[in-house]
């Protein structure tokens, strides 16, 4: 098992996609190119989904071009997909940057099927089902496929979600074919027991312990994307780095959040900050590559672009 841990930081995706306010294009790609400089292995930059759903995220292209020159040598880019639409404006992006921009795409569907239908206007089937196409052009591209299960802990909207189910949904993603898994706690209602039990039955039929190479190429691994709603992510990730898992999720700033994960009563918890789940990992003794003044640096950017549009909202 490795003694390095990978983190990806999915702050101008997962991130920016709740924000209430108007966040311009250039000071997306500010957020982009200032995480560029902080270590992170790979930064979720943006995502090509409908922009009626998501209002938020529709000048994705134009993201990704202004952070074309920006990208640092053996950092991975990667985009949210939810269907063959998308995969083809992500490959579009490739072609217009004239190399490979985009390295990943990000498939997501959900252990509930409520979740599922809110969120992406399908069940948990027929997500699975437009997976397909996206997951054939990626592979003819050489663009590896991280698959989201959200919910992997519970739902919003039906409660605690048994393990059997979350690793029922896995096995289908792995029949597919996807190179990557990520267990979204999308709500971050899970502990340590939680974390534990679902990742035991996720073992069965995915790999949850990383070897170097997969937390080198992200291919094969088991990714963690915490909320940290009760402050427990810590503990949580503490708890997946003894089940084996060597690559977890982040927002800078702790950013977002899903704005199909809540009401409006309730709105959506934001995701882990990135620097929490570093310092946590590097307290368990593992390494980073990520320097965390830096990433300080990029925290402070993403808070006064935030503040300053949610006083304009
Ligand atoms: P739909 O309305 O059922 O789709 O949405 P449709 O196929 O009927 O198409 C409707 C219109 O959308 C059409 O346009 C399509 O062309 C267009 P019209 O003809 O009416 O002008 N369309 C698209 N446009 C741009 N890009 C596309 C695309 N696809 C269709 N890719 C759909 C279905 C999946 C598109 C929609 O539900 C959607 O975009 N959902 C995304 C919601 C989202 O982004 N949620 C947040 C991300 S998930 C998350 O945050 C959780 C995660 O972080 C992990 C965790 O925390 O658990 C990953
Ligand atoms: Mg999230």
């Amino acid at each position: 098992m490795s003694s390095f841990v990978r983190i990806t930081d999915v702050s101008p995706r997962d991130g920016l996609q709740n924000e209430p306010g108007v966040i311009s294009t250039d000071e997306k790609i500010r957020l982009v190119e200032s995480l560029c400089e902080t270590g992170v292995d790979e930064i979720e930059v943006t995502s090509f989904v409908s922009a009626r759903w998501v209002p938020q995220l529709g000048d994705a292209a134009a993201v990704l071009s202004g952070v074309r020159t920006r990208k640092p040598p053996g950092m991975c880019f990667s985009v949210l997909v939810p269907n063959d639409k998308g995969m083809e404006a992500a490959l579009r992006a490739n072609d217009s940057a004239g190399a490979r921009l985009i390295d990943k795409v990000a498939v997501f569907t959900a252990a509930s099927e409520t979740f599922a239908q809110r969120n992406t206007n399908a069940s948990i089937g027929e997500t699975i089902e437009r997976f397909r196409a996206v997951v054939g052009a990626a592979h003819a591209n050489g663009l590896v496929v991280r698959g989201y299960v959200s919910c992997a802990i519970a739902c919003p909207f039906e409660g605690p979600i048994s393990p059997v189910r979350v690793a029922e949904v896995v096995q289908r993603l792995r029949d597919l074919g996807v190179d990557e898994l990520d267990l979204g706690d999308t709500i971050g209602a899970g502990d340590a027991a939680s974390i534990r039990a679902m990742l035991i039955e996720v073992d069965r039929v995915w790999p949850v312990s990383a070897t170097d190479e997969a937390v080198r190429s992200g291919r094969g691994l088991c990714t963690l994307h915490l909320h940290d709603t009760f402050g427990r992510a810590a503990t949580c990730v503490g708890e997946a780095l003894r089940s084996g898992v060597r690559s977890f999720d982040g927002a800078t700033a702790g950013l977002g959040g899903c704005p199909y994960a809540g009401t409006a009563e309730r709105p959506a918890p934001g995701n882990v900050d990135t620097g929490l789940v570093v310092r946590a990992a590097e307290r368990a003794g593992y390494e980073t590559h990520v320097d965390l003044t830096r990433l300080e640096g990029a925290a402070q950017l993403a808070r006064s672009i935030t503040s300053r549009a949610r006083a304009l909202a």
